[in-house]
């Protein structure tokens, strides 16, 4: 079995297996039915390219799932760790190109385990992306100098301070290393992790993860912008993929920064915020308005008719979230939000235990996130929220052709 094979072609899939001769391999999976998946008119069948000057799924339009997952480093020793980054480019390479890891899942050796495990035979790229990071406890962790990284750790990725009404659970923060699969089909990103998990055992395992669904964000202003768990238009005025003045200046960390190693790449910073939905459901709708200072309907900022009108900050209340998160109470930064809904059942006391992960990437998080947060103290959408995850995580650049997921850290 040629381990190239997408997996549409490897099961010689209906209409796109009789133009596989004609398309000789090249753009295969385009042939298949277009659904706009961001409702922008990206073709959802297209694969994201892996290989760049940047990783994928930072400025890239963002999908419509999320399967995020930190894992722990679990040896000590050195070779193996890059080894095992070393098979999961190759791997995150095949799947974001929609072929299945290694040889495959059938048609191998009946007496071993076959290299994919399956589940996402037949079905397309769904603009898979992976994107990978590290976390402060990579380069030490109790006091230790476990990969002799210490020197390297970015002055950029420090430890998050305790935000006031935080009540975080170690079991869902932090973590030695993290990859953000983002897919337009939740069984496509969820495969993604599950092969890396189990390609890293022995030497990673999953610390915790977590499943997002309707994202809250959006990188694509042309877009329909998404809605949140609280009903309101979530990544109206956020950094767009195509604004490369700002994404510089803004979220793509520099070589005069500091760490050489981490130029082209970016910063994560993710919170688990759960979302007191039968509260917020028992407010009036004035409320809820003033709560965020847009409208809910149109989304437009509060005395201002159309959504993406300019936010007129005198005109909302001085505790309205976007007042307080607008670049312009905070001296001019600016985040890349890419979060996602999230429901996970119901907490036991008849509540569902469901909010927003909330992920932004940005060039510094102590002048990004950090910033913005400690703004927050005052807003008046803390008393329907509480963050009770959180991470941080330095993402390196791109990967070049031959090259693997944290090359530039590791030589
Ligand atoms: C459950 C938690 C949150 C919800 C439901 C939420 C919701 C919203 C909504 C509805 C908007 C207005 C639409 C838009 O411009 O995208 C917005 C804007 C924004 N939010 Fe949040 N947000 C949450 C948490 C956060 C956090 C933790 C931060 C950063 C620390 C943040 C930063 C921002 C920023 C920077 C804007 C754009 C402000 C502007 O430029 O006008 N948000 N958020």
């Amino acid at each position: 079995m040629d381990a190239r094979m997408s997996r549409r072609r490897m099961l010689g899939f209906g209409g796109a297996s009789l133009v596989v001769g004609a398309a000789a391999g090249a753009g295969i999976d385009r042939v298949v039915a277009k659904s706009g998946g961001d409702g922008g008119g990206s073709d959802v069948t297209s694969p994201i390219p892996f290989h760049g000057a940047h990783q994928a799924g930072i400025a890239t339009p963002v999908q419509d799932r999320l399967h995020f997952a930190a894992f722990d480093v679990v040896t000590g020793d050195r070779a193996k760790l890059v080894r095992m980054l070393k098979d999961w480019t190759a791997a995150a390479a095949a799947m974001t190109a929609g072929k299945p890891v290694g040889a495959g899942a059938v048609g191998g050796p009946e007496v071993s385990p076959p290299d994919d495990t399956g589940e996402a035979l037949g079905l397309p790229p769904s603009r898979l992306t992976l994107t990978v990071g590290f976390g402060p406890t990579l380069f030490e962790k109790d006091g230790k100098d476990r990969f002799g990284l210490k020197a390297k750790r970015p002055a950029a990725l420090v430890d998050l301070p305790h935000f006031p009404g935080d009540n975080l659970d170690p079991a869902r923060s932090d973590g030695d290393i993290v990859v953000q699969a983002c897919a337009d089909d939740p069984q496509v990103a969820v495969h993604a992790i599950r092969n890396l998990a189990r390609i890293g055992f022995g030497v990673v395992s999953v610390r915790w993860s977590q499943l997002g669904f309707g994202k809250t964000s959006s990188t694509t202003p042309d877009a329909q912008t998404p809605r949140n768990m609280f009903g309101f238009k979530d990544g109206t005025r956020n950094v767009a993929g195509t604004e490369t003045d700002a994404l510089d200046k803004h979220i793509w960390a520099g070589r005069p920064d500091g760490a050489e190693w981490m130029a082209g790449g970016s910063y994560l910073v993710a919170r688990r915020i759960r979302m007191h939905i039968e509260t917020w459901d028992r407010t009036s709708l004035g409320e809820q308005e003033d709560v965020f200072g847009r409208d809910k309907n149109v989304g437009a900022p509060i005395g201002q008719r159309r959504e993406h009108d300019a936010v007129d900050l005198a005109k909302l209340k001085p505790t309205a979230h976007v007042r307080l998160a607008h670049p312009d109470s905070n001296g001019g930064t600016r985040i890349l939000r890419r979060g996602y809904s999230f429901t996970d059942g119901s907490d036991g006391l008849g509540r569902l235990d469901a909010g927003l992960f909330f992920i932004a990437f940005q060039r510094d998080p102590r002048t990004g996130f950090i910033r913005v947060q400690n703004n927050l103290a005052t807003d008046a959408m803390n008393e329907y929220v509480q963050h009770v995850g959180s991470g941080v995580y330095a993402c390196p650049p791109g990967v070049q052709e031959g090259g693997y997921w944290g090359e530039t850290l590791f030589t």
